[in-house]
C-alpha cells in the first residue's frame, strides 16, 4: 500500500506545522521529503534554502533523486519580520524584504513550476499555506501580509490553471499555532500538531480551503458581514 503512494515534499518541515505534517503522512505510510535550511534529520530530510533560487533547485534535484511521482507539495516554509517604513532604519532593511518575498511568496511559485513534470496527474495536491493577514493585512508585518496576501490570490490562479491536469490546489489559513513564529505572543493557540491534521485531513477529503478554529470563524464573518472583523482590528 505504501508503495503505490507518491512523494509528500513538505517545505519547512524541521520544526513546528512543518514538522508535525511531516510526521503526520509518514504515519500514515507516506515517503516524505522533509525541506527546511537546517533540516530534523532522518531518511528524507533535505537541507535546502528557500529564499534561494539554488535552494529550489535543489529541492527539484531531491525529488528526481527519490525516483516517484510527486503526490502532495505543501508549500508551508514561512517567516515574518517586523518593518516599521517610518522608521530610519526601514532602508537597511532591505535585504530582509528581498529574502522574505522570496520565501513567502516567489518559491511557492517556482516550486509549483518546477515540479509540475514531476507530479502525479491525475491526483497530485499542492498545499499553499496562507494566513489570516492575506485578508486582514497585519501593520507591523506589512511584507509578510502582503506576501501571504499574494500566495492567497496565486492559489486561486493556479486552481484554475491546474485543473485540467487533474491537480488539486488547496489554501490552508492557520488560526494562531503555538510555534517558534508566535513565541511569546497570542492567545488560544492551536498546536501544530491540530493544524497538520486539519490540512491531512483536507488533502484526503480533496478541500479547496482548510482553516481550523478561529480562522474559520473569520472567514465565516467576512463573508456574511463585510466589513466586521477589519472594523474590530482597527480599533483593537
Ligand atoms: N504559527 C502560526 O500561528 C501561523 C499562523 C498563520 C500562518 N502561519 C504560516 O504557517 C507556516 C509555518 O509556520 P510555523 O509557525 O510552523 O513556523 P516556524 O515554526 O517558524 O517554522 C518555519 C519552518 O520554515 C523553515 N524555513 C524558514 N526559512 C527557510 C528558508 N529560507 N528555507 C527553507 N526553509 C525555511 C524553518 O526551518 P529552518 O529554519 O531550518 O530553515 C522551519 O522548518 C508559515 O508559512 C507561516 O507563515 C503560521
Amino acid at each position: 500500500m505504501a508503495q503505490d503512494r507518491g512523494l509528500v515534499v513538505i517545505k519547512g518541515a524541521s520544526r513546528g506545522i512543518g514538522r508535525a505534517l511531516a510526521r503526520r503522512f509518514e504515519e500514515a505510510g507516506h515517503p516524505v521529503l522533509a525541506v527546511a535550511r537546517t533540516p530534523a534529520g532522518g531518511e528524507g530530510a533535505v537541507a535546502a534554502d528557500l529564499a534561494r533560487r539554488d535552494g529550489v533547485a535543489a529541492v527539484v534535484a531531491a525529488v528526481r533523486a527519490r525516483g516517484m511521482p510527486v503526490e502532495v507539495l505543501i508549500n508551508n516554509a514561512g517567516m515574518q519580520a517586523a518593518l516599521d517604513l517610518t522608521a530610519p532604519e526601514a532602508e537597511r532593511e532591505a535585504d530582509t524584504v528581498a529574502v522574505e518575498i522570496a520565501l513567502n511568496l516567489a518559491a511557492p511559485i517556482l516550486l509549483a513550476r518546477a515540479l509540475l513534470p514531476l507530479m502525479r496527474q491525475p491526483g497530485a495536491t499542492i498545499v499553499n499555506v496562507t494566513s489570516l493577514v492575506s485578508r486582514h493585512p497585519k501593520p507591523s508585518a506589512p511584507v509578510y501580509s502582503a506576501g501571504k496576501a499574494g500566495l492567497a490570490s496565486f492559489t486561486a490562479s493556479l486552481r484554475h490553471q491546474l485543473a485540467p491536469l487533474g491537480i488539486r490546489v488547496m489554501e490552508a489559513v492557520p488560526p494562531l499555532v503555538d510555534t517558534a513564529m508566535t513565541e511569546g505572543r497570542g492567545r488560544g493557540k492551536i498546536p501544530p500538531e491540530a493544524m497538520a491534521e486539519a490540512i491531512f485531513e483536507g488533502v484526503a477529503k480533496g478541500r479547496p480551503l482548510v482553516a481550523p478554529g478561529l480562522a474559520r470563524r473569520v472567514l465565516l464573518l467576512d463573508r456574511l458581514l463585510p466589513g466586521l472583523v477589519a472594523g474590530i482590528l482597527a480599533r483593537s
